[in-house]
């Protein structure tokens, strides 16, 4: 009589049916023709002892090999997934067969199941997304913006439309900015008008942000193997207050401390330079990343960095000193831009392997991963409640819970969607993509709201 009625549940509910895979029926078998010839009682290299979950769970000279959760916490399977700087395992052979990856990811994620009746063990990394908005630093007046620039001496000309990738949204007010060639063009969002243009002459228009408390544009760029350098302009009266940076190469990750001491640059040189805004003097200089950096974010309360590299290298430091950089492993095929929410606690990354990941600074591990977008999760930001927005390869834009479940999303971009942003309220959405164009959507429904021209 059960017989019946439970089948009849699986087919209603397909995810029960692929059932985690446990240790005895399934990971143990794999570890016999794998790992046991060198990793069991007698023979432990690396004082690791492969055949019991205890065991394994114990670890070896390195401390515990899994640990329930997300598999790219475990330094067993970033052994055996190549990821990161563990040894590879089995030392000198290919790396094992993605479906022979998958069983050891699933049981991982599945709370490392002993047997098939077995009981499963909690993940320990659990994402807390409450945010508090105290820690948010709205400023106490409305920011009153320029009204309209004068239009650029010389304007910058342009035979081709190019791929926008510079977007930032004020946090506190209805404005836009969008980058170009040789200048960063800012939008009015309530009234729909383009205010005017922010020349930007050192070259590209790489990066752009806004301060915290709204009232600076950070433009941040320059020529490639030639000269990066960034502006800080202030959008109330809409004048560059200062230039800084003298890279050799064009930036291509940028961002000012919440307190607008520090500027910290980077890209192709690998090196994070920070500078004091004061006097634009070279504070200290970071030497971790192995590849070109592609995201640099101050933590909302100013006290650390966290920098991120084509090579996956995630790194996270002391803004005041850029001493000890620690190493955050886990993330694949390169970090492609990085944020942290708004109360500091955790960071987004968007991945090169389409994976959204949710980032414990303090635990140094993965608190989340999903699946964002195909071929590559190429951006990513926070909405003050902590949701999030992501575009990639795929020519989407995406809403998530915090906890990566998808809300809604806008598509039919031109390639990819290089930048999103939330507007300042978090009801819009915004993207751009490689044909120029930012389109700014409604995040309930998905429709578009409006289009922003970046030149
Ligand atoms: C030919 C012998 C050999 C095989 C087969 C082998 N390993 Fe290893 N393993 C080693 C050695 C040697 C080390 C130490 C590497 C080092 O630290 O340089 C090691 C280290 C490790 C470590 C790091 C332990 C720690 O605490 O530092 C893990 C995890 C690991 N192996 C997992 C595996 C898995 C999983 C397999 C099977 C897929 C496997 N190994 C297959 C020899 C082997």
């Amino acid at each position: 009589m059960v017989r019946p009625l439970l089948a009849a549940l699986l087919l209603a509910t397909p995810l029960l049916a692929a059932e985690a895979p446990n240790f005895e029926d399934h990971v143990l078998p794999l570890l016999r023709d794998h790992c046991v010839s060198c990793h069991r009682p007698g023979k432990t290299r690396a004082g690791l002892d492969l055949t019991n979950v205890a065991a394994i769970e114990k670890g070896g000279s390195s401390g515990a090999s899994v640990v329930p959760g997300v598999a790219e916490n475990s330094p067993l399977y970033r052994a055996i997934a190549h990821i990161g700087k563990e040894e590879a395992m089995p030392p000198d052979k290919d790396r094992l067969s993605d479906p022979i990856l998958k069983v050891f990811k699933a049981w991982i994620e599945g709370g490392l199941k002993p047997t098939a009746s077995g009981l499963a063990k909690k993940a320990s990394a659990v994402l807390d997304i409450a945010i508090d908005p105290a820690t948010l630093g709205a400023p106490k007046e409305p920011i009153v913006y320029v009204k309209e620039l004068p239009a650029p001496a010389a304007p910058p000309r342009q035979t081709r439309a190019l791929p926008v990738s510079a977007l930032a949204t004020n946090p506190w007010a209805p404005v836009a900015v969008v980058g170009g060639h040789r200048e960063a063009v800012l939008h009015d969002l309530a009234s729909g008008k383009r205010i005017g243009s922010l020349p930007f002459e050192p070259g590209d228009v790489r990066v752009l942000r806004f301060s915290r408390n709204g009232k600076l544009v950070l433009i941040a760029g320059g020529k490639e193997t030639a000269s990066g350098k960034a502006v800080l302009v202030d959008v109330t009266t809409g004048k560059a207050i200062a230039t800084i940076g003298d890279d050799f190469d064009v930036v291509l990750a940028a961002d000012l401390s919440p307190d607008q001491s520090l500027l910290a640059l980077g890209g192709p040189e690998k090196l994070v330079r920070v500078y004091r805004v004061a006097d634009g003097s070279l504070a200290y200089t970071v030497k971790k990343h192995t590849d070109f950096i592609t995201a640099i974010e101050f933590s909302p309360d100013g006290k650390s960095i966290a920098s991120g590299d084509r090579a996956s290298g995630l790194y996270v430091y002391p803004a005041a000193s850029g001493t000890a950089p620690a190493l955050i492993e886990g993330v694949v095929d390169g970090v492609h831009q990085l944020a942290w929410r708004p109360d500091g606690k955790v960071l987004g990354v968007a991945a090169g392997d389409g994976s959204a990941l949710i980032v414990d600074p303090e635990k140094r591990n993965i608190a989340a991963k999903w699946e964002a977008h195909k071929r590559g999760c190429l951006s990513l930001a926070f909405a003050k409640d902590g949701r999030i927005l992501t575009g990639g390869h795929d020519g989407t834009t995406r809403l998530w819970k915090g906890d990566g479940t998808k809300v809604s999303e806008n598509s039919g971009y031109a390639g990819s969607t290089f930048r999103v942003a939330f507007n300042h309220n978090d009801s819009e959405g915004f993207a751009s993509d490689w044909s120029g164009q930012v389109r700014g959507w409604n995040l309930d429904d998905g429709s578009e709201v409006r289009r922003l021209i970046s030149h």
